[in-house]
């Protein structure tokens, strides 16, 4: 019997939701059905939402920073769901994980210098690069009988070559749902070492991982791996709480700490988001349950959406998840024209998606699909999706 419910839907037009309220500004259209940002359509459990207005009733909301309870909460999920340990001066809470992204560029390259990325991969890792002015290197994965591997030869020719500096890890893998072994983070974590390469692991999704596959925490590879890292994690996706801008970075090895810190600090932040440090806490400390529910309903939605796309779309590919709530879709057995792609999604089935040009070049005919919603609303939205594809059959016979 499952404690938490869900099935329930949630109104969250009007909301200044991302995900729901901005159609138009995004030069979309207001009637989608949006199922593209990672951000989930389920309410927090009554206990959180009790300990958030505890602090609410307060009353006052001053500057603020984490105390040993609320390192004691994070390193408690940390050991308890994912077998590794925290000090609590390896810490550093931040605003999001791409915000640390940002941060470790700036501390670790200097302008013009290469950062190497996985494409097709979560597109801020390129934007933030850009931005900062520093060279984008890509290692791209290859597409293979169904499942993105990597190729270790181009990484490290490329790093090489490149005199590449930072390595941006995505882990478990946005967009394809790749959960990484042992054996193949070792085979990264060594050829970094070897150049040179500071690892930023972005770990954001591991607490979404399906039956059958075990998230390799990179801070269990071994100590010399754990002395090259900053680990990005956050309660942002595990609970949704993205809206309260909390990421907790750790960063075991001192010098690489205080070169991140001190760039931290050079860009002006300092004191946390309070009702975030309040929510992440509670989240922690009473979340176990909801989430292990959590991840058994979202098995529920890719099974039904794996059995959809057999019987009633098979020129649809699903790249098999092996985590995280993102789903990855090659449309290539439906169209070979990306521009016809995003009309089939937006103007003929009504859908929000992750367009998979976004992602990378190589991936334009491919989709990416949130699938964090009651089941409701995945039926509505592969049911807007297939009523398209067979418009456009009869259409053409
Ligand atoms: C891999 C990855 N990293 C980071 C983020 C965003 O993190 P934050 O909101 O903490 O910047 C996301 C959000 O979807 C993500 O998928």
């Amino acid at each position: 019997m499952s404690k938490y419910d869900f099935d329930k839907t949630h109104d969250r037009r009007g909301t200044s939701s991302l995900k729901y309220d901005f159609g138009m500004e995004r030069r979309r259209r207001e009637d989608l059905l949006p199922l593209w940002v990672a951000d989930m359509d389920f309410k927090l459990p009554q206990e959180i939402l009790d300990d958030i207005k505890t602090r609410v009733d307060h009353g006052i909301f001053g500057y603020t920073d984490p105390k040993p309870d609320y390192k004691a909460a994070v390193r408690s999920w940390y050991s308890e769901r994912h077998g590794f340990e925290i000090e609590d001066d390896w810490l550093i809470v931040v605003p999001g994980v791409v915000y640390a992204i940002a941060v470790a560029i700036r501390a670790f390259t200097k302008s013009g210098e290469s950062v190497i990325i996985q494409e097709p991969v979560y597109y801020p890792f390129r934007e933030t690069i850009e931005l900062n002015r520093r060279k984008v290197i890509n290692n791209q994965l290859v597409y293979k009988n169904g499942k993105y591997e990597i190729d270790f030869e181009d990484f490290e020719k490329k790093i090489v070559e490149n005199d590449v500096k930072l390595f941006l890890l995505c882990s478990p893998q946005n967009p394809t749902g790749r959960v990484w072994t042992r054996e193949e983070l070792v085979k990264l974590g060594d050829i970094c070492l070897k150049h040179n390469v500071v690892v930023f692991a972005d770990e954001i999704h591991s607490d979404f991982i399906y039956k059958g596959h075990k998230h390799i925490p990179y801070m269990t590879l071994g100590d010399k791996y754990k002395d090259n890292l900053i680990l990005g994690t956050s309660p942002s996706k595990t609970f949704n709480i993205a809206g309260l801008q909390v990421a907790n970075i750790i960063i075991p090895n001192a010098d690489i700490r205080n070169r991140f810190d001190f760039e931290n600090g050079a860009g002006g932040y300092s004191q946390c988001n309070v009702l975030g440090l309040a929510a992440t806490k509670s989240c922690y400390e009473k979340g176990n349950e909801w989430v292990d529910e959590l991840v058994e309903y979202l098995e529920g939605n890719l099974d039904y959406i794996r059995n959809f796309l057999k019987e009633k779309l098979p020129l649809i590919k699903l790249i098999e998840p092996e985590g995280t709530y993102l789903i990855w879709l090659d449309f290539s057995g439906i169209t070979n024209d990306y521009r016809d792609l995003r009309k089939l999604i937006e103007d003929e089935a009504k859908l929000w998606l992750d367009g998979g040009v976004i992602f990378g070049r190589e991936t334009a005919l491919f989709e990416r699909i949130n699938i964090a919603a009651p089941r409701s609303i995945i039926e509505q939205a592969f049911n807007q999706l297939y009523d398209a594809v067979i418009a456009r059959q009869n259409s053409n016979v």
